[in-house]
């Protein structure tokens, strides 16, 4: 008889445990929203990826101010990387995301911000938020989407406008192609282009074996399907970075050849590309595996 007492006292003690726990969650639910602006972002009707991409809206990503103070981020993911990547606004700013993915789903977390969002092909994800605080706010993808998403990173710079002005931290013209390849290939191609062993061919020692007309329209139309270089495969798909603007295409393509050790192997004379020469690449309406045909016959 006592024992039964004593199981049923710890049985209680027990279930009002539980009950207490989830009135905890309820209630950390309703403070996260009440108090830290918590919400579910809100997804427009769905189209597909394409129409969305195609769209004025989405067809050349960036930041645009719409008001003073006020901000409008358009931005695409595609593995692996965000495009804008990088970004800076005045504290107080009211920014504005509309997000979608360029192929898999992909997440925008900001640290030490409340911003958790996936990005889904075909669906725009809208999310303002105000940046009170000056300070780096990381960007992560926090959606596992393949092999190199933990280098799919981004910055938000919030700089406080009421101190002294900053010297415009413009890149010098030497620094553009860096940091144009560091924003948008090294995720793949590695910071010193040693690529990925059986996924992201290296640029070191290969890119220039392929000749200049074939690396722009590599970097805008992307690459399908398996190669060889060097008696490795590699099978990573390098999607098209149309999104890219034409100097910092040229920029990145001058930087891949000229840097480790890559301008050794340039033939006598070798002219830097050009911007020009990216615009007249561009709207050839190449595919993926259009590229792979012709690499066949590169030499
Ligand atoms: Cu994109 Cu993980």
């Amino acid at each position: 008889m006592d024992n039964h007492d004593t199981i049923e006292r710890y049985e209680r003690i027990w279930v009002g445990f539980s009950l207490a726990l989830i009135a905890l969650f309820v209630f950390l639910v309703f403070f996260a929203v009440g108090m830290h602006g918590a919400h579910i972002g809100r997804a427009d009707p769905r189209q597909h990826p394409s129409e969305i991409l195609a769209s004025l809206e989405f067809s050349n990503p960036g930041v645009e101010e719409t008001a003073p103070g006020k901000y409008t981020v358009r931005m695409v993911a595609q593995a692996f990387s965000f495009a804008p990547g990088d970004m800076e606004f005045p504290a107080g700013a009211e920014v504005t995301f509309r997000m979608t993915s360029r192929d898999v789903i992909h997440g925008l977390l900001v640290k030490g911000t409340t911003i958790n969002l996936e990005l889904i092909p075909g669906d725009i994800s809208t999310l303002t938020y105000t940046f009170d605080r000056p300070g780096e706010y990381r960007i992560i993808c926090s959606q596992y989407c393949g092999i190199a998403h933990q280098n799919m990173l981004g910055m938000i710079r919030v700089v406080d406008p009421a101190a002294a002005p900053v010297a415009a931290a413009a890149p010098a013209a030497d620094d553009a192609g860096k940091v144009a390849y560091e924003r948008n290939c090294a995720a793949c191609h590695q910071a010193d282009g040693s690529g990925m062993a059986g996924v992201f061919p290296p640029l070191r020692g290969h890119a220039p074996k392929l000749g200049r007309e074939y690396l722009v329209d590599l970097v805008l139309y992307g690459l399908a399907g398996a190669i060889e270089i060097d008696g490795v495969t590699y099978r990573g798909m390098m999607p098209g970075m149309a999104q890219m603007s034409d100097a910092d295409i040229a920029a990145s393509l001058n930087y891949i050849l000229g840097a480790w050790g890559n301008d050794g192997m340039l033939p006598d004379g070798f002219a830097p590309v050009t911007a020009d020469e990216v615009a007249a690449r561009r709207g050839k309406g190449l595919t993926p595996t259009d590229m792979l045909e012709r690499r066949e016959g590169t030499p």
